[in-house]
């Protein structure tokens, strides 16, 4: 039997080992290769160009998603508020971490439920694992991470590397598709199904597209590597070096979203995985997304302050409009239907 750290335990590690180590992915998010055409006659006026643009019926002030990240431990409480004070300021959606622990524990609900008290008028995600579908957890239990913080629509993550490359990690991913759409037929909310930085192929885009899913975030690879996160975390040198193994492993964040494009079109796509900045968002919105996320970066700032936290939104709203004036993109869609340049 495999030694298994209590979710507390994980939840607190996840946190102190993204803060502490490089865990970075070995591979690049693959935006470096895409350029916009300058453009020197914009005919624009930079403070009008709109960033703003409405998402299952919220409006939000930019393209911005605070990416999933925690809760369930006093301190990723103070995470979670402190990222949610900076969403309700600047108008940016947000997503928690994993609920199950909640939904496992009473005792952990206001570590999340924080959110939506600080935050009332954000566009706010709940999340669960997608693998929890196979050990139990239902309809029931996607309403309960839902009302639990007033969500605006439900995340369901897809994490089969993580959870190999760990000491009992829930590795029974057979037959979730068919779980995955139930829950998107039935859920009151739209639910958006993410990877956690290992990308989306065609393959599996096709598949989540006919399981009604609302919309994927890719979750590319080029940034937060869990392979890496696992590997500070392993209790043994052969968890170590398994994890190890998969340093270089992933779809990049630019060809997840292409391939979602193509394998999906229709489908609303969040990009997210290694993003530096609002040029990399504003990239990928070109390349066929409708926002960008971070979760590292977020994380980083709230270990510090709400302020860092919406110092990160303001600076990287602001890059976005910089980039929209200086492309000739006067909104949104104007940014999406420009082509970008392709180096080889
Ligand atoms: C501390 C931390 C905890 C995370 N926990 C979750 C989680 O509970 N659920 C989830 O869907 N993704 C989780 N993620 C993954 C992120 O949402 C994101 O997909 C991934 O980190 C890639 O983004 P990044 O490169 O900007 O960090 C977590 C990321 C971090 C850094």
């Amino acid at each position: 039997m495999k030694k298994v750290a209590p979710i507390e335990t994980r939840k607190s590690d996840h946190i102190k080992i993204n803060l502490e180590q490089d865990v970075r992915s070995g591979l690049t998010n693959g935006l470096d290769r895409y350029h916009f055409i300058h453009e020197a006659l914009p005919e624009l006026d930079l403070d009008k160009v709109e960033t703003s643009f409405t998402l299952f019926g919220k409006k939000l002030a930019a393209p911005i998603l605070i990416s999933s990240m925690t809760g369930g431990t006093e301190l990723a409480g103070t995470i979670n508020q402190r990222l949610a004070e900076a969403a309700q300021e600047l108008n940016v959606a947000m997503g928690v971490g994993s609920q199950r622990i909640a939904i496992e524990d009473s005792h952990q609900i206001p570590t999340y439920s924080i959110t939506r008290k600080v935050a009332p008028n954000i566009l706010l995600f709940a999340n669960l694992g997608a693998i929890q579908l196979n050990s139990g957890f239902g309809l029931e239990e996607c309403r309960h991470a839902v009302d639990m913080i007033q969500a605006n629509g439900l995340f369901l993550h897809l994490n089969p590397l993580q959870e190999a490359v760990q000491a009992g990690g829930d590795t029974t991913f057979a037959n979730l598709a068919k779980k995955i759409a139930k829950i998107c037929k039935n859920l009151e909310v739209p639910v958006i199904v993410k990877e956690v930085g290992w990308g989306i192929s065609e393959r599996t885009a096709r598949i989540l597209a006919e399981c009604g899913v609302a919309a994927i975030d890719v979750a590319g690879a080029g940034g937060t590597s869990w392979s890496q996160v696992e590997m500070h975390r392993a209790p043994d040198d052969f968890t170590r070096q398994l994890a190890a193994t998969f340093v270089d492993w992933g779809i990049p964040t630019a060809d997840s979203v292409l391939n979602v494009k193509k394998a999906a079109p229709g489908t609303i796509i969040f990009a997210s995985g290694g993003l530096k900045n609002g040029l990399d968002i504003a990239k990928c919105i070109a390349l066929g997304a409708t926002l960008g996320g971070f979760a590292g970066q977020f994380l980083k700032a709230a270990a510090i302050s709400t302020d860092k936290v919406a110092d990160l939104v303001r600076l990287t709203r602001h890059q976005i409009q910089v980039v929209m004036f200086a492309a000739g993109a006067a909104d949104l869609k104007a940014l999406r239907n420009i082509t970008l340049n392709e180096s080889s």
